[in-house]
């Protein structure tokens, strides 16, 4: 009787003591679990005003923290992206423009096309910069500037990728060329969609 009256009190506590730290569980985890379900909304929101809304999540939602819901860090990071695609894709293009095998016009068009992508690394460079610090009553002047400098990026990007529509070029070489050439345009018009963004909400 005694022994079987502690066993149950045994299991009661026990039932409690887990139930307790069950509790606990659950509600760091739903603590922990609220910040970053915020910050991806925001960034699922802010996505779905771009032209190339997949390519925006995927590419921005692994910066969820550093973002947060802020509309400028997420104009930044969309910056950041965009530039670190461009110059890898400028090294890998350069590594290719000097196999051998390569027909004239093919060389022709892949240093045409590099100038291009360095032009566009700068301005993505110059934004970033000019971003980073400015005074705030010259907000109307920075975002003028950025915005002129993501667009002409852009141009850039689409007359590389134009010069690369021509016949009389390797197959392969063309769609390989043209499609990390595309996806960093795309990047880069989801950038200038976040800073438009971020232009509008600061009024
Ligand atoms: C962009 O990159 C710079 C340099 O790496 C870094 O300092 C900055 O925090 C980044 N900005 C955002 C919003 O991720």
């Amino acid at each position: 009787m005694e022994s079987s009256s502690s066993s149950t009190h045994f299991a009661t506590c026990f039932l409690t003591a887990l139930s307790i730290s069950l509790c606990i569980i659950s509600s760091t985890s739903a603590a922990r679990d609220l910040a970053p379900k915020t910050n991806t909304e925001f960034i699922k929101t802010s996505c779905s005003a771009t032209t190339y809304p997949k390519l925006c999540l995927t590419s921005l939602s692994s910066h969820a923290s550093t973002i947060q819901t802020s509309p400028k860090l997420m104009a930044g990071a969309a910056l950041n992206v965009t530039l670190s695609s461009a110059k890898s894709t400028s090294a890998t293009m350069l590594k290719l423009s000097q196999r051998h095998g390569l027909k004239p016009k093919e060389v022709g068009a892949m240093r045409d096309c590099l100038e291009e992508l360095s032009d566009s690394v700068d301005e993505l460079q110059s934004s970033i910069a000019e971003m980073g610090n400015f005074k705030s009553y010259d907000f109307q002047l920075m975002i003028s500037d950025v915005q002129t400098w993501v667009s002409a990026a852009l141009t850039d990007e689409n007359t590389c990728s134009e010069g690369f529509g021509g016949n009389g070029m390797n197959g392969n070489l063309k769609t390989a060329v043209r499609g990390q050439i595309v996806n960093i345009a795309h990047l880069t018009s989801n950038a200038l969609a976040l800073i438009n963004r971020y232009a509008s909400v600061h009024g």
